[in-house]
């Protein structure tokens, strides 16, 4: 017994534990579920989906590099009505807390994918993938822009009833993320989720053309963390009142931690669980630990604590 309880409220609803599997990583939770039983996750986010079926980017798609990893999948998917009938439904049925990532390629494509999910049950939040890297140009990097990425999410917001919250995923490959997180938040936003990957590449030393088929891929992992740190850092201290989702690099709890000091109500684990797939609920016992080791009883207690030392901003 620790004396904790890892309990929070994200933007009206209750999660057991802040602690998520992040987009991408864990595609729908069937696979995770061989390892822990995925309905004890704050909540599983599933892999971005899209209105139709899609093959994704050529091979190969993954590169290792220092402290990370570079993937270019493309969107790779089933398609939203495969997706509703097969994934939404295990999930809901497991018992397992879902926030369903949808990405499109344009406004339209969001508002109907938006709509879809919306009326669907079992659905606990939406997360909007506007910071997608692995698109076929930069301009459909909604996430890049205010104008565009605002014109997502009032579009997503548009479709979906008042009781989801509406999560828009910003890249920190921009120059002002503030400015983003600003417009997204007037647009309708009811969080944010931070960050997607940056942008990489990676040349091979035999062929000496880059490692990825797509050229470009998204840099994930511990290398991204004191990235994504400031990002969610930045966006508390201009937005205290706006919750945070804080992804980038976590591996252990006191990762966890941090983002949670940053200004993060709630986490997500990614690109560890390839190496090590129970590390989420690892996660979620050592994020217990190191509150209990400093007398805090609930994480609720530490969200932007780091920000009220006085000097340190
Ligand atoms: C992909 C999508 C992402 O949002 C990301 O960060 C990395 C990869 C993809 O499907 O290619």
């Amino acid at each position: 017994m620790t004396g904790v309880d890892l309990a929070i409220d994200l933007a009206g609803v209750a999660l057991p534990n802040p602690v998520m599997t992040a987009s991408g990583c864990a595609a729908a939770g069937r696979e995770l579920d061989q390892f822990f039983d995925v309905s004890e996750l704050g909540a599983v986010v599933t892999k971005s989906i899209m209105r139709d079926p899609r093959s994704g980017r050529p091979t190969p798609r993954m590169a290792e590099t220092p402290s990370g990893m570079l993937n270019s999948i493309g969107l790779q998917g089933p398609g939203i009505d495969s997706f509703l009938a097969n994934d939404l439904s295990w999930l809901t049925q497991r018992g397992a807390r879902t926030i369903v990532s949808i990405a499109g390629s344009a406004v339209g494509e969001y508002a109907e994918l938006a709509s879809r999910v919306g009326a669907s049950a079992g659905v606990s939040a939406i997360e909007v993938n506007i910071s997608c890297p692995n698109v076929e140009n930069r301009g459909l990097v909604f996430a890049c822009d205010p104008a565009p990425a605002s014109s997502v999410i009032a579009a997503v917001r548009g479709e979906v009833p008042s009781e989801i919250p509406v999560f828009a995923k910003l890249s920190p490959d921009v120059t002002d993320i503030v400015t983003i997180a600003d417009a997204v938040m007037s647009a309708g936003a009811t969080g944010l989720s931070m960050i997607n990957t940056l942008l990489g590449i990676a040349i091979d030393p035999d062929t000496l053309r880059p490692v990825l088929g797509g050229v470009t891929g998204g840099l994930s992992g511990p290398a991204i963390r004191p990235v994504a740190l400031r990002c969610v850092w930045q966006v508390h201290a201009a937005m205290p009142d706006v919750p945070i989702i804080g992804i980038g690099g976590i591996r252990t709890g006191f990762d966890a931690l941090e983002f949670l000091l940053a200004g993060a109500t709630a986490v997500q684990v990614g690109t560890v669980i390839f190496h090590d797939p129970s590390a989420p609920m690892r996660i979620v016992s050592e994020l217990a630990a190191e509150l209990a080791d400093r007398g805090i009883k609930s994480p609720a207690e530490v969200v932007g604590f780091a920000h009220r030392s006085g000097d340190a901003e």
